[in-house]
C-alpha cells in the first residue's frame, strides 16, 4: 500500500515560488497575469516586445527601456553563419521544431561564456535566443522551399519582422497585430509541461541552452504545444463545418481525444487566452478565408454539447496561423518564439533562488530478487 499520496501527472502540485505568472480561479472565472498585470489588459494595450521585458525585468519598460530593448532584440536578430550553414545542411524533411532545438544547442556551441549564469550575462543570453528564434525559423523555411533567405530587417517590430522574413513580403498592419497578439499570448503559462523542463534543467545548473532545448522538445509533443498542428489537420479533415458535429460525435465515441480541448489548469472554466485568440481568429476570417473559423466554431459547440469541454489556447491559433499564411508544421515553432520569453524568465528565476528538483517515485516493480547468472537462466 502506498502511504503517500501520488499525485499523478504532478496535478496541483505546488513545485516552486514563482512571481512571474499568476493564474487564479475566482468565483468560476480564471485570472491569468504576466508578472500581475491582466493578459485581457497586456492583449488590448501591449506588444510582444513589452511583455518579453516585462516577463524578463519584471516591470513594465518606460518609453526609452522599451525602445532600448527593442533596438537590442533587433541588433541580435541575425544568425552566425555557422547556424545558417546547419540550417542548410539539415533534411528538407526535418520537422522545423527539430531543426529549432538543434540549432539552439549548436548556438550553445558558439557561446564563449555559455556557464556564465550571472543575473547580466543570464539576461544577455535570453535576449540574444528571444531575437533569434524568429531567424532560425524563418531561414529553415525558406532554405527547405529553395528560397532565398530574406535578412531582418531592422524597422520591422519583432511580429511584423517574423512574416517579412518567412514570406519576402512585408505584412499589412492586421497581419503585423495579429501575429504580435499571438506573440503575446503565449509568452508565458506559469508551469507548464516545457517551462517546468526548463526549471528542472536550470535546477541542476546546466547551461541555458540545455535547458532552452529541454523546453523545446517538450514542447513538439502533442498534448502540449503539438496540439495547434493537430487542430489544423483536423479543421482540413472536416473541410466544411456541417461536418464538425459528426466528426466530434464520432472521434469521441472511439474514445480518441479532440485536440486543442481540455487544460490541466482551466478545468471547466475557460481559458482567458482562447477568448482573444477567439476574437482575433474571428476578426482575421472576416479579412481573409472564413472557413478555418467557421468550422472551429462548429467543433467548439459540438465539443462542448458531447463533453463540455473548452478549446485551450492552442485551438484558435490554428486557424489564426492559417491566414496568416503559416505552414502547419511551423505552428509550434511559433508557440516557441513566443515562449522563449517566458522560458528564459523561468529559467533566471530558478538560478536566483535554486534547489535541485527531484522528485520521488513510488515503486511498483518487483523487489529483493536474486541475480541468476546468465548461464542459468534457461532461452
Ligand atoms: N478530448 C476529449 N476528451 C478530453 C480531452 C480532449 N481533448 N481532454 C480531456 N478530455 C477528457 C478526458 O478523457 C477525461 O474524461 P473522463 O473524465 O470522462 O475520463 C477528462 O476530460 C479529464 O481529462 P484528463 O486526461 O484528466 O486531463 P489532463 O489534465 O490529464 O490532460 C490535456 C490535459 C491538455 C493533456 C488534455 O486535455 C488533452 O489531451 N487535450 C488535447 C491536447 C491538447 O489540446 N493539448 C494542448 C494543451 S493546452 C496548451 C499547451 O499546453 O500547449
Amino acid at each position: 500500500m502506498c502511504e503517500k499520496k501520488i499525485h499523478d501527472g504532478l496535478q496541483d502540485v505546488l513545485a516552486c515560488k514563482s512571481s512571474i505568472c499568476r493564474i487564479e480561479m475566482i468565483d468560476g472565472k480564471a485570472i491569468l497575469e504576466y508578472r500581475g498585470y491582466d493578459i485581457h489588459e497586456l492583449a488590448q494595450h501591449s506588444t510582444f516586445e513589452e511583455v518579453a521585458y516585462l516577463l524578463l525585468f519584471g516591470e513594465l519598460p518606460t518609453k526609452s527601456e522599451l525602445e532600448a530593448f527593442s533596438e537590442e532584440l533587433k541588433e541580435l536578430r541575425e544568425l552566425p553563419p555557422q547556424i545558417i550553414g546547419l540550417l542548410t545542411h539539415l533534411s528538407p524533411f526535418s520537422h522545423p521544431m527539430v531543426v529549432l532545438r538543434t540549432a539552439i544547442s549548436y548556438l550553445g556551441t558558439m557561446d564563449k561564456h555559455i556557464h556564465h549564469k550571472s543575473h547580466e550575462k543570464s539576461l544577455q543570453k535570453a535576449k540574444s535566443l528571444i531575437a533569434k528564434f524568429p531567424t532560425i525559423v524563418a531561414y529553415f523555411h525558406r532554405i527547405r522551399s529553395g528560397q532565398n533567405l530574406v535578412h531582418p530587417s531592422d524597422e520591422l517590430s519583432h511580429a511584423a519582422n517574423f512574416l517579412y522574413m518567412l514570406h519576402g513580403v512585408e505584412p499589412t498592419k492586421t497581419e503585423a497585430k495579429a501575429m504580435d497578439l499571438d506573440l503575446v499570448l503565449h509568452a508565458d503559462h506559469e508551469l507548464n509541461a516545457s517551462t517546468f523542463a526548463a526549471r528542472i534543467a536550470a535546477s541542476t545548473l546546466a547551461d541555458i541552452y540545455a535547458c532552452v532545448v529541454a523546453a523545446t522538445g517538450t514542447l513538439m509533443g502533442p498534448l502540449h504545444g503539438g496540439a495547434a498542428q493537430k487542430v489544423m489537420e483536423m479543421l482540413r479533415e472536416i473541410a466544411v463545418p456541417w461536418r464538425a458535429e459528426e466528426y466530434v460525435k464520432m472521434k469521441l465515441e472511439r474514445g480518441e481525444r479532440i485536440m486543442g480541448f481540455g487544460h490541466r489548469v482551466y478545468r471547466g472554466v475557460v481559458d482567458p487566452r482562447t477568448i482573444e485568440l477567439r476574437a482575433l481568429a474571428e476578426k482575421l476570417a472576416k479579412e481573409k478565408e472564413p472557413k478555418w473559423f467557421e468550422i472551429s466554431r462548429a467543433v467548439e459547440e459540438a465539443v462542448y454539447k458531447y463533453k463540455g469541454l473548452f478549446p485551450n489556447v492552442d485551438f484558435y491559433s490554428a486557424s489564426v496561423y492559417a491566414n496568416l499564411g503559416i505552414p502547419d508544421d511551423l505552428f509550434i515553432n511559433i508557440f516557441a518564439i513566443s515562449r522563449i520569453s517566458g522560458w528564459t524568465a523561468h529559467i533566471i528565476e530558478q538560478y536566483e533562488n535554486n534547489r535541485l528538483i527531484r522528485p520521488r517515485a513510488f515503486y511498483v516493480g518487483e523487489a529483493g530478487r536474486k541475480y541468476v547468472p546468465i548461464d542459468q537462466r534457461g532461452d
